[in-house]
């Protein structure tokens, strides 16, 4: 009786143990899942490597990654997306740094700009591509009809500004190039009087000099461009004085401005190859020459220099930098860019008052410019074509695109510590000099 008692019980408690075992395995489990704590993982995975913030991170490309994502419904992105993606270093290996520039022209299929044959009619091919062409202002309306066209002969040249018969054999330290107009003599004459005086220059600190010399760039003004006064013979006039006049058979208008950028870097590459470095600037602006000529002797002793310009200063491009500036959306402003033209953020640039790179810099942005389309203020198209060769401009506080406090404008002592200061009339420039030419007081 007991025997089939015991048994009643075992089976009874089999199932309650079973479950019991269960339970406890249920409860361990549960315990475990809750006392579990996320791994400390670091924040972002990075691979050891060099990397100029930290030894301890990875290390980053040296140039920058083209955007591979096409804008739709702008006409500048449109057009530069397909030379980007041919251009691409890492879509095309190091190709594109062996090939010759017009080989890797030649295959672009369908590329808007032909080299060879230079057509500079007002084109309507891209006016379809834009939804708002005829609600657009002027001059945008004409830069889209003249933007597939770099090619502009040049009514004024000048063979042997390079050749300085007062050099010694010595190359040229410092291109002055000033973007002037027609119509601005007095402008240059005023900086031929003084801060872009032609010649050896010696420097303000150092006794180390240097042979300037002083160019000006200039588009067409006259009856056939514009309501302008004829003033050709005058200008052939001053030319033939002075002998340092570049002049191209363009549109002399704001948004042709880059066309001096592009023209001039041409020019440069044949007629001037070596010299070692370039002011680009306007001509109301006032240039401590001697102060620049120290800052490029010193980048030249840090960095170190090539005999050709090629050892350290290669990449110099100072200026004021601007980064991370969004187009201008306001139509009624001079800078305005429709986003029907342009969507993105202009790579870093620098003012372009004035600004100062390196000959062996110059040769390079000529190739690069072919394969940059035209775009229509001048100093981001200079960032464009920075930005593609994978360099950043090099930002000076000396460089004072928007000029100093009113209050201090008078006095020469607020000039001691400055580069470059805009905007000034030939008057001012003349008074500026002057003052500068004592020796200084104490400030
Ligand atoms: C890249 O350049 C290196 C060295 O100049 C060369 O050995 C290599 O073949 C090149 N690669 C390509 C894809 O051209
Ligand atoms: C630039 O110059 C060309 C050639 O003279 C001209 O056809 C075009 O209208 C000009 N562009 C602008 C924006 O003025
Ligand atoms: C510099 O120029 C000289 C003669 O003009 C040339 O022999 C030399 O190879 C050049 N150096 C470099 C690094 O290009």
């Amino acid at each position: 009786m007991a025997r089939c008692h015991s048994r009643i019980l075992c089976l009874c408690l089999m199932p309650c143990l079973m479950v019991a075992h269960l339970l406890v395995y249920v409860v361990v489990s549960v315990c475990i899942a809750m006392s579990y704590h996320q791994p400390q993982l670091p924040v972002r995975f990075t691979a050891t490597g060099v990397s100029s913030i930290s030894a301890g991170l990875a290390a980053h490309p040296a140039n920058p990654f083209w955007s591979l994502r096409l804008e739709e419904g702008t006409l500048w992105n449109q057009l530069q997306h397909p030379l980007d993606r041919q251009h691409n270093p890492i879509l095309r290996g190091n190709s594109t740094n062996t090939s010759p520039m017009p080989a890797a022209r030649a295959q672009e299929q369908g590329s808007p700009v032909q080299q060879e044959v230079p057509e500079c009619s007002p084109d309507h091919r891209w006016v379809s591509l834009i939804r708002d062409f005829s609600s657009l202002p002027e001059q945008m309306r004409d830069f889209v009809l003249s933007m597939h066209c770099t090619q502009y002969p040049l009514l004024l040249d000048q063979l042997d500004l390079c050749s300085h018969e007062d050099g010694d054999g010595e190359e040229l330290m410092l291109l002055v190039a000033v973007k002037s107009q027609t119509g601005n003599f007095e402008a240059r004459q005023a900086i031929r009087q003084t801060w872009g005086a032609s010649g050896w220059v010696r420097g303000e600190e150092g006794a180390s000099r240097g042979l300037v010399r002083t160019v000006f760039l200039l588009g067409r003004q006259d009856g056939s461009t514009g309501d302008h006064p004829e003033l050709g013979a005058l200008l052939e006039l001053e030319n033939h004085r002075h002998r340092d006049i570049l002049q191209w058979d363009f549109r002399d208008t704001f948004f042709n401005l880059t066309l001096k950028d592009v023209l001039f870097w041409r020019w440069f590459s044949e007629r001037c190859p070596k010299a070692r470095f370039i002011f680009k600037g306007d001509d109301d602006v006032f240039l401590r020459t001697r102060s620049l000529l120290d800052f490029l002797h010193q980048q030249e002793a840090t960095l170190g220099a090539g005999p050709n310009g090629t050892g350290g200063t290669r990449d110099l491009v100072v200026g004021e930098v601007i980064s991370n500036a969004d187009p201008n959306r306001q139509p009624s402003t001079k800078y305005y860019i429709p986003e029907s033209f342009f969507k993105g953020v202009y790579p870093a640039y620098a003012g372009g008052g004035g600004v100062v790179y390196s000959g062996a810099l110059a040769l390079r942005l000529r190739e690069v410019s072919e394969r940059v389309h035209l775009f229509p203020i001048d100093d981001v198209y200079l960032g464009m074509c920075l930005h593609r060769l994978g360099i950043s401009p090099t930002h000076h506080p000396g460089f004072l695109t928007f000029d100093i406090p009113e209050a201090d404008r008078g006095k020469p002592c607020a000039y001691r510590s400055i580069l470059l200061v805009h905007k000034r009339s030939p008057q001012e420039i003349l008074h500026l000099w002057a003052a500068l030419q004592t020796p200084p007081p104490p400030c």
